[in-house]
């Protein structure tokens, strides 16, 4: 008994000083473990990070430390991973990184996504000689490539994603010789891709999208056999496609988009069996759209827009599975081809901003898979198709500014996932659609038709609606009550119809960042509660959290698609052309975040509310065509975003303020009852001097007329650059904006 737990207690001993660290496999080394909390100190030098909480000195053991991850050989446990992407740090030198260079067991580094500033520090990389993945995407390095990095022969993965990274490639990126995964997109890099890249035999992704590589592609990258994934896209690429390019057999996706490439599309991408994805948008293609370009039976998506093709319509049976088609300004005439109803996966159809002619071919309806179709900016005319309702998985159908006619067909009020329908300016007639309660619809826009009839009570039902333009039509009768239903509405635009009554229905959703309701015959006082829906959220824009359904099933997720107006920052309150009455409320100065207040034409009476010099972020302001009396309050002059102002043709009277108000002249104060100041060159009395002889008046108003014609000048100055700033001469870009899908996700 006695022996037994003698042998007990020394093998309790056994196990007690295995486990208090006597093993020194079981924590991590001194050395590592001072490296990290010197690293941590570098970056949160004054309090302690809620995410390296757990990295602290009286923790022995750094391998339980978040974020660290760590390998055993036979003598001790090293620290072989950190996965350091967003450490939240408030300052982030690229400095902070050098004790990680100690660390060099790592194998993997993630320091992605931390706003990390300054040159990409080669030397200390080098030491990480044991690195396969290195992710330091989404920071702010600058400088030139490093060298140095191109000797970390084990690498595998290498990220750079979206920095600000200079200079050329060099020669010596051959020396990655394990690189599995090559991305460098949105950099500023520029020359030729050196010919060693064909050294990278491993290489499955190669990414340089959106630098500034020029010249020509080498013929050793056509050897990188393994290579899935290559994207050029947005460079400076310019030559017909290389035939050389047939031979990477393995490659599932191709983007040499927004380059200057030309010619014919090669017949020879034929032979890359294995494409789904090719992108060849926006180059400078010519010729016609081969046919073996739908018999491709691996191709998916598709883009070409914004070439110059021809499209014929003599196609038999295609084979191809595509499911996405962009021919996008493309300049293609004729008519929609019907054989695109044999592409029965066809899930987005792009074929926008072209010059085809003739109806919408109701085979197209069809197809079962169809969810996105965009045809407009065409000639197509006659009346929509009445099977539209058929095609149950549509969410997306744009066919604005064309010329179809007569009336909406029912059944496109009943597709189950509708959410954009954009019919904007063609010739479409009826009532407003009765839509199903279940109604997805976020974006509504069918202004410039021919629609007339009362706006239903139904249209409450649309409770996901964000974005309602029905402008330029002739709807009648009162704003519905139901519109206050509409609990996430962002955008009512109702102007130019014939719609009457009071305006005591609005919106209350709180995310109402525009609204127009100009050229009706409303009626009756502006509601004192507007402005509670007004702007209060003016930040929040409801349509991001839409983009990525649009974008992401259209072709390449690349391009963000412009659906109407764009709502920006810009918040904007439009009565005007009206009958209103009544005081303009006290209440609208709350709504802050207004660029545009225009209540012109009505017939407003009282004052102007000295509440409104609140709105500091006033670019446009119109109270002209009314009634208005009293003086415009003081501090107007503080309004230093306006750059339109129109007060004229009311009975203001009193001082006309001055400050940013002395940029405007005499239009935009005329036919007022008693207004006086330099704008307009009448003198205010002096209200200290009781008596004031009628050439001392003149004189005043001569000496300071004269006194402020330098300030003219540079209130013209300012005033033009300011248009300019908000862009009333801006050119329009060529393309659109992109949205990467890192944005989106
Ligand atoms: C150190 O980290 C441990 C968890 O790893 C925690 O329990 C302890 O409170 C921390 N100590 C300090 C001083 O932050
Ligand atoms: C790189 O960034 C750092 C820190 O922002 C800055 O001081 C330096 O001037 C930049 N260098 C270059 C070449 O842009
Ligand atoms: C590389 O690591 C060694 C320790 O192994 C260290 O002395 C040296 O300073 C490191 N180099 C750099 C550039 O950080
Ligand atoms: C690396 O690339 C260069 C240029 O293409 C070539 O001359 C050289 O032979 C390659 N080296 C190896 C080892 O493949
Ligand atoms: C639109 O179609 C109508 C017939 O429905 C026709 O009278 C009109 O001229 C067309 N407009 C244009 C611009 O083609
Ligand atoms: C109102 O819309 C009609 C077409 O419905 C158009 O002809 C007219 O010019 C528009 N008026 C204004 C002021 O925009
Ligand atoms: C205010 O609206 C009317 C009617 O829409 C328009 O004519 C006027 O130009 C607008 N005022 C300003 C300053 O934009
Ligand atoms: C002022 O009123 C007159 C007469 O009604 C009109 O002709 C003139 O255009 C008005 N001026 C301005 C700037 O509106």
């Amino acid at each position: 008994m006695a022996t037994n737990r003698k042998q007990f207690e020394s093998f309790l001993l056994v196990v007690v000083l295995a486990v208090s660290g006597f093993i020194p496999s079981l924590c991590c080394l001194r050395s590592q473990k001072d490296a990290l909390l010197q690293f941590k100190s570098l970056l949160f030098p004054k309090y302690d990070s809620s995410d390296l909480a757990s990295w602290n000195s009286s923790s022995s053991d750094c391998c339980q430390w978040k974020r660290v991850t760590c390998g055993a050989n036979t003598t001790s446990k090293q620290v072989i991973g950190l996965s350091l992407n967003f450490v939240g740090a408030s300052y982030f030198p690229s400095d902070a990184l050098s004790p990680l260079f100690l660390l060099r067991s790592l194998v993997h580094l993630d320091i992605s996504f931390n706003n990390i500033q300054g040159n990409i520090p080669g030397a200390g990389f080098a030491n990480l000689t044991e690195l396969v993945k290195l992710d330091m995407s989404g920071n702010k390095f600058n400088g030139s490539f490093p060298v140095e990095l191109f000797s970390l022969s084990k690498l595998e993965y290498l990220d750079l994603i979206d920095n600000m990274i200079k200079g050329r490639l060099d020669s010596s990126l051959g020396s990655l010789r394990s690189l599995k995964e090559f991305h460098l997109d949105h950099n500023s890099v520029y020359g030729e891709i050196p010919a060693e890249i064909g050294n990278l035999t491993n290489l499955q992704i190669l990414s340089l999208q959106g630098n500034q590589f020029y010249g020509r592609i080498p013929a050793s990258l056509f050897c990188l056999t393994k290579l899935e994934s290559l994207d050029l896209g947005i460079n400076y690429f310019k030559m017909e496609i290389p035939n050389g390019i047939s031979n990477l057999s393995n490659l599932a996706s191709l983007y040499l988009n927004d380059n200057h490439f030309y010619g014919a599309i090669q017949a020879s991408l034929q032979k890359l069996e294995n494409l789904e994805t090719l992108h060849l948008g926006g180059n400078e293609f010519t010729g016609e759209i081969p046919t073996w370009l739908f018999n491709f039976t691996s191709l998916a998506k598709l883009n070409l827009e914004g070439n110059n093709l021809i499209l014929t319509n003599e196609r038999v049976a295609p084979k191809s599975m595509l499911d996405s088609l962009s021919l996008r300004s493309c300049n293609l005439s004729g008519e929609v081809p019907t054989w695109l109803s044999n592409q029965t996966s066809l899930y987005a159809l792009d074929m926008s901003d072209n010059n085809l002619v003739g109806s919408l071919p109701s085979v197209l309806f069809h197809s079962e898979n169809l969810g996105i179709l965009i045809l407009s900016q065409n000639n197509l005319s006659g009346s929509l198709p009445n099977n539209i309702g058929n095609a149950s998985r549509l969410s997306v159908l744009m066919l604005s500014h064309n010329n179809f006619s007569s009336l909406l067909p029912e059944s496109i009020s009943n597709l189950p996932r509708l959410s954009l329908l954009d019919l904007t300016n063609n010739s479409i007639s009826g009532n407003f659609p009765i839509f199903h309660p279940e109604s997805r619809l976020a974006y509504l826009a069918l202004g410039q038709n021919k629609f007339t009839g009362v706006l239903p009570q139904n249209l409450g039902n649309l409770k996901k609606l964000y974005y309602l333009d029905l402008h330029d039509n002739n709807f009648t009768g009162q704003i519905p009550a139901a519109i206050s239903r509409l609990s996430v509405l962002s955008v009512l635009l109702l102007r130019n119809n014939s719609l009457q009554g009071p305006i005591s229905m609005l919106p209350d959703s709180g995310y109402l960042k525009k609204l127009d309701l100009s050229y009706n015959f409303l009626s009756g006082r502006i509601p004192p509660d507007l402005v509670r829906t007004f702007g209060i959220f003016s930040n929040y824009d409801p349509f991001m959290s839409l983009a990525p359904e649009y974008t992401y099933g259209i072709l390449d997720s690349k391009h963000q698609y412009q659906f109407g107006e764009s709502l920006g920052h810009l918040s904007a309150l439009e009565l005007s052309n009206n009958q209103l009455s009544g005081e303009i409320p006290e209440s609208l100065g709350d709504a802050t975040s207004l660029h545009l207040l225009n209540l012109s034409s009505n017939r407003l009476t009282g004052g102007i509310p000295k509440t409104l010099e609140n709105l500091r972020a006033l670019e446009t302001l119109d109270l002209s065509h009314n009634s208005l009396t009293g003086e415009i309050p003081s501090n107007f002059g503080e309004l230093h975003y306006l750059t339109a102002l129109d007060l004229s043709n009311n009975n203001l009277t009193g001082a006309i303020p001055v400050g940013q108000f002395g940029f405007f002249s005499h239009e935009s104060f005329a036919n007022n009852s008693g207004l006086c100041g330099i704008q307009i060159e009448v003198s205010c009395p002096d209200p200290s001097q009781n008596i004031k002889t009628k050439e001392r008046k003149d004189w005043d108003s001569w000496f300071s007329l004269k006194m402020t014609i330098p300030g003219y000048a540079v209130g013209l100055l300012c005033t033009i650059s300011g248009f300019y700033v908000s862009g009333f001469f801006r050119i329009p870009p060529r393309k659109r904006g992109r949205i990467s899908i890192r944005q989106l996700v």
